[in-house]
């Protein structure tokens, strides 16, 4: 990373701690050395470290030799920033999950500013669209059935943008086709579906057992609130599985303590947007405490924290999402804007009359307006790739539809409506086979699961903060070097420049030439931070957590009386859509909220995948690893009082 600080400056090492946690090093030496500089900044008597058998050395030049006494002792597996040369650790080397030091404030910082406890962490047109009607109720597309082509009217045209022909169908439905899938049978008990492999085994001899992040035998470290994430995750070797304690990670949310309508707060509204962590709310206000400053310009100390936060964030954003390079985000306001930037600047560029835009039944609308916009503006064809009654792609038409007009395919990982998991890697392959550019919406998807966008091979992928457990109006756009490099900007202004005439302006290369005016500094440091904290955590971690909450709820929803579930893929992320005999989704979420349970009731601005299901709205909790089987019984138990007493 790009250091913006001005020479000579540098800041006394921080006071402050922050956790590395590094779980897949390098090479035997490189984890020598940080041990070692771990060993030497450990207090003097702490246990383990002799029975080791590695020599503590003195501390790195420049270093502190003791920690500040209002920290305490440093509890087991945490490593404090300044006693491991981290400069040491080339960027490159570290593994995706390993825990970055990319939005640590690492300068100086009054100690008496930062209470002992708050410190940062680590750091259609309707005439348009010729196939599904709308309102069709469910079974109106076959599978395989005739492929829906969109075709958008001249932009301007007085033609309504998506209202439904006639009265919105009801969403009360019958109990006919309560769900029997077999995926529902045979259940695991989520104990099964949680614990570590039973073969997983002592580690295998020679096998690095990272004993400075976790020692298996030793007491439990003290709780201290700096390092919760530690008590959340008990790292061992990166080949097993540690176990996930929720309620650990559950204090680590502040808003989770609520009470809403005399009952404790159930936050089941994730697919919306997600809760933050301490740390995320912290390194925010930490910002404006002690780094607030425009980027990129003045010469002084505040511009330069601000910018090395700003450039640690996008640091953070490629390493997480598995970029070539930070040259290669661009942050924007959110999934919404970044779709829209793609097709403003590659679109108005590259799409013409006749070309193809592809993009699929699932989408949210914020990946159907802009490309509808687009054709409207310059006579290009948007289709659309079916779905089967669960909710799942037609792969097969998805083949079919590709051609050499094809020149964009825009579909979502993983759906916010119903949850389905895309086949992304199959779905970018074949539309480069077709020579189209692929843009994959990850806004649902990176809060759930591992992404690397050089494996699935996107050119382009976007995601927003909020739905990250980052703060809302930040998001990013990832596009392929080569693919960045050819595009134009979409707004100008200050930031994006690099010559500016009267007669004519120079631009700045990506990312720098899509990011005009002031951007979002401060939250692009709070994604910074959220990427630290489930990075911590372990995407894998979450996904497998997630999974079995999945499991738990779908069969013990779908076995209420009158409850059919809406969305049904094989494979899918954290999200339960349903409606219920007797009642429209909205007075479902209504009485889930008097007892303080958020759901979202409505058509989740996906009403294309709805109507093509026979419905206008669904009830949708969505999960996130913060949530609990406990609270998962107490929704159950509610809709089943509300099945009683339709009864
Ligand atoms: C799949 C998907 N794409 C895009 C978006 C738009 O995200 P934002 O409103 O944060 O821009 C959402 C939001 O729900 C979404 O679920």
């Amino acid at each position: 990373m790009t250091t913006h600080r001005p020479t000579g400056s540098e800041p006394p090492a921080s006071p402050i701690p922050a956790e590395t946690t590094v779980l897949n090093l390098p090479d035997e030496a490189t984890i020598n050395r940080l041990a070692g500089a771990f060993f030497a900044a450990l207090p003097s008597g702490m246990p383990g470290v002799a029975a080791l058998g590695v020599a503590a050395p003195s501390s790195p030049a420049g270093l502190p030799d003791t920690f500040p006494s209002a920290l305490g002792s440093v509890p087991t597996g945490s490593v404090p920033v300044g006693s491991v040369p981290t400069s040491s650790v080339p960027t490159s080397s570290v593994p995706t999950r390993s825990v970055p030091t990319s939005s640590v404030p690492t300068r100086s910082v009054p100690t008496s500013s930062v209470p002992t406890g708050s410190a940062p962490q680590s750091s259609s047109a309707p005439g348009a669209v010729s196939a599904p009607r709308s309102s069709a109720p469910q079974g109106a597309v076959p599978p395989g059935g005739p492929t829906p082509d969109v075709t958008v009217p001249a932009w301007g045209a007085d033609v309504p943008m998506s209202t439904p022909s006639g009265p919105p169908p009801t969403s009360t439905v019958r109990n006919a086709d309560i769900h029997t899938d077999p995926f529902l049978v045979g259940l695991p008990s989520l104990e099964q579906v949680l614990s570590p492999p039973r073969d997983a085994g002592p580690p295998a001899v020679g096998a690095p057992e990272f004993y400075f992040l976790e020692r298996p035998q030793a007491p439990a470290a003290p709780v201290n609130s700096q390092f919760y994430f530690l008590d959340a995750v008990r790292h061992r070797a990166p080949d097993r599985h540690p176990p996930f304690d929720v309620h650990a990670v559950r204090n680590d949310f502040p808003i989770l303590s609520e009470r809403v309508n005399g009952h404790p707060l159930v936050w089941f509204d994730n697919a919306a947007t997600t809760q933050k962590p301490r740390s995320v709310i912290e390194r925010i206000a930490y910002f404006y405490e002690h780094e607030n400053s425009n980027i990129h310009r003045a010469a002084h100390e505040l511009a330069a924290r601000s910018t090395d936060a700003y450039e640690r964030a996008r640091d953070a954003v490629t390493r997480f999402i598995g970029a070539s390079s930070a040259q290669e985000i661009v942050f924007v306001r959110g999934a919404t804007e970044g779709i829209n930037l793609i097709a403003q600047t590659w679109g108005r560029k590259h799409i013409r009359e006749g070309d193809e835009i592809l993009i699929s039944h699932l989408e949210h609308h914020a990946n159907i307006v802009p490309w509808q916009m687009l054709c409207a503006e310059t006579g290009a064809l948007l289709k659309v790739i079916p779905v089967d009654d669960r909710g799942q792609l037609l792969m097969d038409e998805y083949t079919r539809l590709l051609s050499d007009r094809t020149k964009l395919v825009s579909v979502t990982q993983v759906s916010n409506a119903l949850g389905t998991i895309t086949p992304v890697h199959e779905i970018v392959a074949q539309a480069h086979r077709a020579g189209a550019i692929a843009l994959i919406d990850g806004a649902q998807s990176v809060p759930h699961t591992a992404v690397d966008v050089r494996s699935i091979g996107a050119d382009f992928f976007v995601f927003s903060g909020h739905k990250l457990f980052g703060p809302t109006g930040i998001g990013v756009v990832y596009g392929n070097a080569e693919v960045l490099r050819d595009m134009p900007p979409w707004q100008g202004g200050g930031n994006m420049i690099s010559d500016v005439t009267l007669e004519r302006s120079l631009f700045q290369p990506p990312p720098g030439r899509f990011e005009a005016g002031t951007g979002n500094i401060a939250d692009a440091v709070g994604l910074g931070a959220a990427i630290d904290y489930v990075e911590r955590l372990g995407m894998d971690n979450i996904s497998r957590y997630e999974h079995g909450l999945l499991e738990y709820a779908t069969p013990r929803l779908a076995a209420i009386p009158g409850v059919r579930l809406v969305g049904t893929a094989a494979d899918k992320a954290s999200v339960l859509s349903f409606v219920m005999d007797g009642y429209e989704p909205l007075e479902v979420g209504k009485a889930l909220n008097e007892k303080g349970i958020a759901v979202r009731a409505g058509h989740h601005c996906a009403q294309p995948i709805l109507r093509r299901l026979g419905l206008e709205a669904t009830v949708r909790p969505s999960f996130a690893f913060y949530n609990t089987c406990e609270e998962i019984d107490r929704m159950i138990s509610e809709l089943e009082r509300l099945a009683r007493a339709v009864r």
